[in-house]
């Protein structure tokens, strides 16, 4: 009964602040669309590019959400207010073409950029075709994990492999962020953290942060090996809760991001980036 209660109060506080967030979220966006500020706008614009892109990416319909047709009239606003060509806006139209191209005007399957992909950048690959990943190459991704830096080199993160098919689909599905793909994963790897290891108050911070180093580095190394991989993460406490109970963690150990990965079978349009020196400041 006090478990049941705990959790009530808890999914009530996750759904308050989501809905503050959801509304301060909608407020930004209206306030961008009346007076854009450039940066902002592009931002928007990505935002949105990047839901669309998704829905490419897996080949689904956004029949039920208007972000396509939201995009399509930030980016007016922004052909109309600004005059040079922004990349973030030149990569969203791109994406835009694909998807009233390929899924709402029903056309075939968008056709995946290959650049050659081992030599290219990385970026977050969504599709895998079937295959299993060798144990070394999981192994080589968890030592890039491990090598990573560390707050105080607290070392704190865990790593879980989940690799039998049902457990993938079961946390595949609980990820929001992954949903349509990483339950077809061959391979999830959870980055946890042990919440003793971080004794003060100001250091609340830092089991994101060491986390979020050891995922980067697993993930440029599972590109270097030649596999895709996608960041995945989950909002809600309560979300975090159903995964850690999915997955069986410690009493102390806080899920904190997940990476699907797998061989890439589809090779999205990278989404372009912020010039260096447009976000970059010399003092
Ligand atoms: C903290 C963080 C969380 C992310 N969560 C998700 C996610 O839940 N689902 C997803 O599909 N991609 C996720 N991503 C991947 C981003 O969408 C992706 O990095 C971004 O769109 C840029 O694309 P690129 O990785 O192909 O360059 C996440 C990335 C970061 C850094």
């Amino acid at each position: 009964m006090a478990e049941f209660i705990t959790n009530l109060f808890w999914d009530l506080i996750d759904y308050l602040r989501e809905m503050l967030l959801i509304c301060r979220v909608a407020l930004g966006r209206s306030l961008a669309l009346r007076a854009p500020d450039r940066d902002i706008l592009a931002s928007e614009i990505r935002l949105a590019a990047h839901i669309v892109d998704k829905e490419l990416q897996l080949h689904r319909s956004l029949e039920n959400t208007t972000w396509h047709v939201q995009l399509g009239k930030m980016i007016s606003i922004y052909e109309s207010k600004f005059v040079t060509a922004d990349p973030s806006v030149l990569w969203a139209k791109e994406i835009l073409k694909r998807y009233r191209m390929n899924i709402a005007e029903g056309g075939g399957e968008s056709p995946a950029t290959e650049p050659s992909y081992q030599a290219s950048r990385r970026t977050s690959i969504r599709r895998f075709r079937d295959g299993a990943i060798p144990d070394s190459m999981v192994a080589q991704v968890i030592d890039a994990g491990v090598w990573a830096p560390s707050s105080c080199n607290r070392q704190p993160c865990r790593f879980l492999v989940v690799r039998s098919p049902d457990l993938v689909r079961r946390i595949g599905s609980s990820l929001v962020g992954g949903t349509g793909f990483a339950d077809k994963a061959p391979v999830i790897i959870v980055a946890l953290v042990d919440l003793r290891m971080y004794s003060m108050p100001g250091d609340r911070h830092l089991p994101y942060l060491d986390a979020g180093a050891a995922t980067m580095s697993m993930l440029s190394t599972v590109h270097s090996l030649g596999l895709g991989g996608c960041w995945m993460n989950w909002k809600l406490k309560t979300r975090a809760r159903r995964i850690s109970k999915l997955l069986g963690v410690g009493r102390y150990e806080v899920p904190i991001s997940a990476i699907a990965l797998g061989h890439p079978e589809f090779i999205p349009v990278p989404p372009s980036r912020t010039t260096p020196e447009s976000v970059t400041r010399f003092l």
